[in-house]
């Protein structure tokens, strides 16, 4: 379903049960604004993934509808998911060449996407030369090639230290801050959560449902030590909060 003008990605009252009859998501209902960054935190077996999916066209909600903006969403996985004998270059250029782009837009893209993501001097790299947050980087780069006016993450950072994890975090809003795309952001993380994101959505343990909806009172550019900001600290106590009660 097409969303309305100024949504990138609305779900209304989505729920989702598999052919085994396991309840995912109930009665999901949220929204993402044109430029605007969400981020979604829950238990463990929540639904998230299944929101995503969902989002990206991967999987149809048994019940209620998802409207998405005109482009296909980018998505950006745990797993960089990477060909082993493709070049960081060749991995990249991927999604544009199965949309069939012509070779020159296609190199354009790529170029762009390696300047954007800061991989320069490693595109004839192999993944298996890079670290996790490399190979993190080189998905980012392929999933930015298509242009998509809206992002789903699917805890992208969940199996990398934690030191390149606010670094990607960091790069993550920077190119947010530059290219002002819509996202949604799945993470296991409190702070960083709050970090990125102008709203948090807490959902329940399964079958996942929005316990709560909080706003994050600050605008990009956001510098790193915002998270030692007495403000940001009450907000992250806010979501926890919020998210105890889904363990109850
Ligand atoms: N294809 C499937 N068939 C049956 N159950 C599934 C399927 N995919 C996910 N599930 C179940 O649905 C629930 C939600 O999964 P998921 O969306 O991956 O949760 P999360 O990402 O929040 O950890 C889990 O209990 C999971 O085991
Ligand atoms: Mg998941």
């Amino acid at each position: 379903m097409l969303a309305a003008s100024g949504v990138a990605l609305e779900f209304r009252g989505v729920g989702k049960i598999f052919p085994d009859g396991t309840e995912a998501v109930r009665g999901v209902s949220f929204m993402v604004e044109d430029g605007q960054f969400v981020a979604v935190v829950g238990p463990s077996g929540a639904g998230k993934s299944t929101l995503l999916r969902v989002a990206s066209g991967l999987t149809e909600p048994s019940s209620g509808t998802v409207a998405v903006g005109p482009t296909v969403p980018g998505y950006v996985f745990q797993d960089p998911t990477l060909l082993p004998w493709r070049s960081v270059q060749a991995n990249i250029a991927l999604l544009a060449q199965l949309a069939g782009l012509p070779r020159t837009r296609r190199r354009e893209l790529v170029a762009e996407a390696i300047s954007l993501t800061g991989l320069e001097g490693f595109e004839r790299h192999l993944p298996r030369t890079l670290s996790g947050g490399m190979r993190m980087r080189v998905s980012l780069a392929r999933a930015l090639t298509m242009r998509p006016s809206l992002f789903l993450f699917d805890e992208p950072f969940g199996a990398v230290d934690e030191i390149t994890r606010q670094r990607l975090g960091q790069e993550v809003l920077r190119l947010y801050e530059r290219e002002r795309f819509a996202g949604l952001f799945v993470t296991h993380s409190v702070v960083e959560a709050v970090w990125l994101a102008s709203r948090v959505i807490v959902l329940s343990a399964r079958p996942g449902r929005v316990l709560a909806e909080i706003d994050v009172p600050f605008d990009y550019p956001r510098p790193l030590d915002l998270r030692f900001d007495a403000v940001f600290g009450a907000t992250a106590r806010t979501v926890s909060a919020a998210l105890q009660e889904s363990f109850a």
